[in-house]
């Protein structure tokens, strides 16, 4: 196994700061399966032609009929075990190969958010205030062509992959619901690996970007509510002003971060909502702050949770105030496996070519709830670079923006990757280098 580099905290593209951090692990030269990016690049018309029907009708949630009829038609006629979920539309999908062997579930998560489009394209979102901003019409019609790709050579395959379809990722924990419904023993055997690609216009398109360890931020949600006694604004001293507790409250929040964890551990903590009041000669009875914490440990995490509901309790106290604490868990640490990201990065050369595959070499503090699959079994998320043409990748409106359009150009690098990663896991090459 390889250590995990060190990540070099700034943008994602910043290359490792000095010379002290462990060198990447970049995959030694291998041939170029041309024969794979090749059947993509043939199948990419369709793929297109698929996530612009979807890019059409968004849904939100766990519940996406719409979506779901789209999936189940694309995948119709390629011989596949298809399931559908119960407490949610979720598609999963089974592809025994010829052989025996292991399993390998490839993800695709399914659902829009609540923005309102200003792309202008012509295939734009016939659904007023909802929109595919997060590119999960890309990941689905990518994942539809892998699972072409992969029936066309499953005479050549020894084991089996699940196509996992997934709703409800955007707050909703669909991969939680998928999991609790068997998604991981719907091969009849446990998946002994598990892969998912996430689009991101602020990487160059057709790039494959990932690292071993954490890649993306666990986050929740906290909420304090500070009681005091109000009165009249011209005699506080008659009073118990929630309001500059609160203040003390945002700004103690911010050195329990900064003093409470490691520098080369990272935390953000963001106080978003600070409400209270309703007049300018009233001292109101109560005062509410609210944010996001983002971590990248897990003993971080329940260390901060702690300290939120200490230090807010604590200052509260202070001024003779109380302080309600509420945190709401939200989506772990999304971690990727050491050996089985190497695997990545070796079939994601062996199609694409080096230039085009690179360590991350830091973690986002975004957050995902493939998180969940790949806390369950060994795994990775990667991202692949969708920068439109004629766009620096960092001035390309970001994921979730009301702007954000992608190069569809790169949907056949992201088919030939899945299909490569799964080829070379169910070849059982692991960890050796992908010829
Ligand atoms: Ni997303």
């Amino acid at each position: 196994m390889t250590p995990p580099p060190r990540a070099a905290h700034g943008t994602p593209d910043a290359a490792p700061s000095d010379a002290s951090a462990a060198a990447p692990v970049r995959p030694s030269a291998v041939t170029v399966d041309s024969a794979v990016l090749a059947e993509a690049r043939r199948l990419a018309p369709e793929a297109v032609a698929l996530r612009r029907a979807l890019h059409g009708g968004p849904e939100l949630g766990l519940d996406l009929p719409g979506t779901q009829r789209l999936i189940l038609d694309a995948l119709d006629g390629l011989g596949l075990e298809i399931r559908t979920g119960r407490a949610l539309s979720s598609v999963t999908a089974t592809l025994a190969g010829a052989a025996d062997g292991p399993t390998i579930l490839l993800r695709a998560d399914m659902d829009a958010l609540p923005v309102a489009e200003d792309t202008g394209l012509p295939f734009a979102s016939r659904t007023p205030g909802l929109m595919h901003a997060c590119g999960h019409d890309a990941h689905m019609a990518m994942l539809v062509g892998a699972a072409r790709l992969l029936a066309g050579r499953r005479a050549a395959l020894a084991g089996r992959v699940v196509f996992m379809f997934q709703p409800g990722e955007e707050g909703e924990h669909g991969a939680r619901h998928m999991i609790e419904e068997g998604v991981l023993e719907a091969s009849g055997v446990r998946a002994g690996a598990a892969f998912a690609l996430h689009v991101h216009p602020n990487m160059p398109a057709g790039a494959l970007r990932l690292r071993p360890g954490p890649q993306m931020a666990a986050s929740d949600r906290f909420r304090v509510l500070v009681r005091g006694r109000g009165g009249h604004a011209s005699a506080p001293q008659t009073t118990c002003d929630p309001v500059p507790v609160a203040c003390e409250i945002v700004l103690a929040l911010q050195t329990a971060v900064t003093r409470g964890v490691a520098a080369d551990d990272s935390a953000v903590l963001s106080v978003t909502r600070l409400t209270a009041g309703t007049a300018s000669g009233v001292i109101p009875d109560s005062a509410e702050l609210a944010g996001t914490l983002r971590t990248l440990a897990e003993p971080t995490r329940q260390r901060l949770h702690a300290a939120i509901a200490r230090v807010a309790r604590g200052v509260a106290a202070a001024h003779a105030a109380t302080a309600e604490v509420t945190v709401t868990p939200g989506y772990p640490v999304t971690v990727n496996d050491a050996e089985f990201t190497d695997l990545v990065l070796r079939a994601g050369t062996s199609v694409l070519g080096a230039e085009a595959v690179d360590v991350l070499p830091a973690p986002l503090m975004t957050a995902e709830d493939f998180s969940y699959v790949i806390r369950a079994v060994p795994g990775a998320l990667a991202f692949l670079g969708v920068c439109p043409p004629d766009v620096e990748p960092h001035e390309a409106p970001s994921l979730h923006s009301s702007r954000m359009v992608l190069d569809e150009d790169a949907l056949a690098a992201g088919i030939a990757c899945e299909a490569a990663v799964a080829l070379a896991f169910l070849a059982g090459r692991g960890p050796e280098p992908v010829r």
